[in-house]
């Protein structure tokens, strides 16, 4: 582990002044680290990514989620390699693809089907989709600060600068059809009454409530996914919950098992695919019965064909995944590792005087430069970002690479990742200052 960051090496100076001329931006998506930080990464093994200059990284950003197992899991290169050997894409039924849809079924509270998608956006696009032809409905609610993907009635009051009152909807992107504006209703997270006060309006005009479980790294309180479920079912409003993040990482039932409320549809991604585009809508039969294309001019159906939908060589990387996961204590010992990083990042925060809290979930959290009680995503806005940005930084120039506002933990993590991890944490907030 290199702590001192060593010069960069003449190949990733070169890949990144070509990245810098070819990719706008010279990245990927919207994360950018500033041009002394920012790297190419040649490998990742574990919890340890290298980079093209011979830097180790300690990684909690992990794919962004997917890399659950840690990268590189011989149990997945295993399963990967040997679907490889019999072709990678059918645009067909293939035997990986039909397990891994028996699979969510059985884990899955929800689930009684399940239709592939590449992306988690594309899930929940469907999700939605399917919502509203079940419904015969258009509108949608979602709530301030919750994140579904990058489509158009997705990104809508994720991330508002200065937010409108409820239930106006403003897009976090140029180029969205200010049309869909009206077909999206935003809701505050976290209070249950003015969900209430919104659907009491608005429930007939409803297609859906989608809903992260957690929202980004902010915990549901006690009781409010219970009462939005029955808030829904008062008014026969499909329930989805975004499992993108959640899902086979609370517990292997989702958060829905978890959290012990069963929604209508539910939307996966990152670890069903083991690190491969996979992700899914699962849900409820006489809703997801719109996909059969046996429906087709009978009753709504929705028509959603995807070229790598259900590839074969994700969904063996998918199940391989799922079969570490099913064995005993995998959850608990992860909770656990996690719990230790999370409980002693608040301690460094308490001991160093600093005001700050840290939040989430023990595989899935970040730290928060307020004292105000995250229970929102207007209480978000309290949070010292460039602050917050001065501590990511530090970390990645001291060897921990996490996401701009989440820690992921994966089953490859261990106590001695976490000890190191909390030294550099200390470290990093120092030189974040105040
Ligand atoms: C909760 C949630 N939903 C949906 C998505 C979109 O998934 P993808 O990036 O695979 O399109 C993400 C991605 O991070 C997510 O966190």
């Amino acid at each position: 582990m290199t702590l001192e960051r060593t010069l960069r090496s003449s190949e990733e100076a070169a890949l990144l002044d070509l990245a810098g001329r070819r990719l706008p931006g010279g990245v990927l998506g919207n994360a950018r680290y500033p041009d002394e930080l920012a790297f190419v990464v040649k490998s990742a093994q574990g919890v340890r990514v290298r980079d093209w200059s011979g830097r180790e990284y300690i990684d909690y950003l992990l794919g962004s989620g997917p890399m659950f197992l840690g990268h590189a899991h011989p149990a997945v290169t295993r399963a990967v390699m040997e679907q490889l050997t019999h072709g990678t894409t059918y645009f067909h039924l293939s035997e990986p693809a039909i397990q891994l849809a028996d699979e969510i079924c059985r884990a899955v509270p929800c689930a009684e089907q399940v239709r592939f998608t590449s992306t988690g956006s594309e899930a929940t696009f469907f999700a939605l989709r399917a919502a509203r032809a079940f419904r015969q409905r258009d509108k949608i609610m979602k709530f301030e600060g919750g994140y579904h993907g990058s489509h158009d009635y997705a990104l809508m009051s994720s991330t508002p600068k200065s937010p409108k009152a409820f239930p106006a909807a403003m897009p976090d992107s140029a180029g969205i059809p200010h049309v869909l504006e009206g077909e999206v209703l935003i809701a505050p997270y976290n209070d249950l009454a003015t969900v209430e006060g919104l659907l009491a309006v608005h429930a007939d005009s409803l297609a859906a409530v989608i809903v992260e479980p957690l929202q980004r790294v902010i915990p549901p309180r006690e009781g409010f996914l219970g009462g939005l479920r029955r808030l829904t079912q008062r008014y026969g409003i499909p329930l989805i919950f975004d499992e993108v993040v959640t899902g086979f990482r609370f517990a292997y039932g989702g958060a829905q098992e978890y959290y012990g409320v069963t929604p209508d549809l539910a939307a996966f991604g990152k670890i069903i695919g083991g690190g491969f585009p996979l992700a899914a809508v699962a849900g409820r039969a006489d809703i997801m019965k719109a996909f059969d294309p046996r429906v087709q001019g009978s009753g709504p159906f929705v028509s959603q064909v995807g070229t790598l939908n259900g590839n074969p060589v994700a969904a063996a990387a998918g199940l391989a995944t799922l079969a570490v996961l099913r064995q005993p204590g995998v959850y608990e010992r992860v909770r656990a590792v996690g719990g230790a990083l999370m409980s002693g990042l608040a301690d460094l925060v308490k001991r160093l005087g600093i005001v700050a809290q840290v939040v989430g979930h023990p595989t899935c959290f970040d730290i928060f430069f307020t004292d105000v009680p995250l229970v929102d995503y207007r209480a978000t806005l309290t949070n010292d970002a460039a602050r917050l940005r001065r501590f990511n930084d530090a970390c990645l120039k001291n060897g921990i690479l996490k996401g701009a506002t989440k820690i992921y933990i994966s089953c490859a993590h261990t106590e001695a990742d976490i000890a190191q991890t909390l030294a550099i944490f200390e470290q990093a907030l120092v030189e974040a200052g105040s």
